[in-house]
C-alpha cells in the first residue's frame, strides 16, 4: 500500500453527508471512515444544521467539497468566500478542501454550473496561480476534481489529463479523481479512460469519487441519482491499482437517496475492490 499523499491522513471509505441520513447516522454511528460535506451548505450556517455537523465532526473526520470556488474564472478570487471556507475547515478540522477544475461564472454571476475550461497553457498558468493562493489561504491541501463535461473547446491544446497532471504538479496541490466523471467524459468525448488514469501523477491522488450516472445512449449525464455503474467499478479497480490504494474513496449520491445502509453496501463493494487489489499486489502479481 502506498503512503498517504501530501501529508494527508488515510481516511479510507466515506460518504457524502446528506440531511435525510442524519437521523440514521446519529442513531447508528455507521462504520464509515469519513464524511464529505458540500461546503456551501454550511458556510455561515448556525442552528440545528450547524450543531448536527459539529456532532458528526466529533465522531468522524470531515472533508470539505465546494462548488463555487470558480478556480478557472477571470473574476478575482472571492476573498470573503475563502475566509469563510477557511473558518469552516478550521471548525471541523478538515484535513483537506476540494473543488472542481472549472469556472462557475464571470462578472460576478454564479451560474451554479461547473463549466468546462479551455485546456491551454494560458489557462493552466492562470489556474495554477490561483490554486497556490487558495492553498495558502486555507493552510491545508487543496484537492482539485475533474468534472464531467459535455462540450469541449476547439482552442484546447492540452488534453484534460495533461492539464490536470500539470496543474497538480505546478500548483503543488492534490487531485480528487472522480472515476465516474472520467467514464462520463470519456464516453461523451470518445477518449480512452484508462489512458487518462495512467497519465496522472498517482501520488497526488488524495481522494476518489464514485457515483452513478444516466446513460442516454448518445451521451452520459453525471446525475448522482443511481448506484455506481459496472464500467465505473472496472475503472475504479484500475484507479486503485495505479494509485496503490492509499487514496480516500467517497461515494457521492445526491438524488433518489436510498436508505443509508444501501450506501454502506456500495462502500463495502469499494472496500472489497481495494482489498482484492492490495491482496494481488501483496502476492506479487496482477493476476
Ligand atoms: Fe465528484
Amino acid at each position: 500500500m502506498s503512503e498517504p499523499r501530501l501529508g494527508t491522513p488515510r481516511l479510507g471509505f466515506g460518504a457524502g453527508l446528506r440531511t435525510p441520513h442524519l437521523p440514521y447516522i446519529r442513531e447508528h454511528r455507521p462504520a464509515v471512515g469519513f464524511f464529505e460535506i458540500i461546503s456551501e451548505n454550511f458556510l455561515g450556517c448556525h442552528g440545528g444544521r450547524r450543531s448536527a455537523l459539529e456532532e458528526i465532526a466529533d465522531h468522524y473526520p470531515v472533508v470539505l467539497h465546494g462548488v463555487s470556488l470558480s478556480i478557472g474564472s477571470t473574476d478575482p478570487l472571492d476573498s470573503g468566500y475563502l475566509r469563510r471556507l477557511k473558518r469552516l475547515a478550521d471548525d471541523v478540522d478538515a484535513p483537506w478542501v476540494s473543488d472542481h477544475v472549472c469556472w462557475t461564472g464571470v462578472l460576478g454571476i454564479n451560474t451554479h454550473d461547473l463549466l468546462p475550461l479551455p485546456f491551454t497553457e494560458e489557462t493552466l498558468a492562470h489556474v495554477t496561480d490561483r490554486a497556490r493562493i487558495v492553498q495558502d489561504v486555507l493552510e491545508r491541501p487543496l484537492i482539485l476534481e475533474n468534472p464531467s463535461s459535455y462540450v469541449e473547446f476547439r482552442a484546447s491544446t492540452l488534453t484534460e489529463w495533461e492539464f490536470l497532471a500539470r496543474l497538480a504538479e505546478e500548483a503543488d496541490c492534490g487531485i480528487l479523481l472522480d472515476v465516474n466523471n472520467v467514464h462520463v467524459s470519456a464516453y461523451n468525448h470518445d477518449f480512452d479512460p484508462e489512458a487518462y488514469l495512467r497519465a496522472l501523477p498517482h501520488e497526488r491522488v488524495v481522494q476518489m469519487h464514485l457515483a452513478g450516472h444516466t446513460d442516454h445512449g448518445t451521451h452520459i449525464i453525471d446525475t448522482h441519482d443511481a448506484p455506481v455503474a459496472e464500467p465505473v467499478w472496472e475503472l475504479y479497480r484500475t484507479a486503485v491499482e495505479l494509485t496503490g490504494g492509499g487514496a480516500a474513496t467517497l461515494l457521492e449520491r445526491d438524488d433518489r437517496l436510498p436508505p443509508f445502509p444501501e450506501l454502506m453496501a456500495e462502500l463495502d463493494r469499494a472496500r472489497a475492490v481495494a482489498d482484492s487489489v492490495t491482496a494481488v499486489t501483496a502476492g506479487g502479481g496482477h493476476g
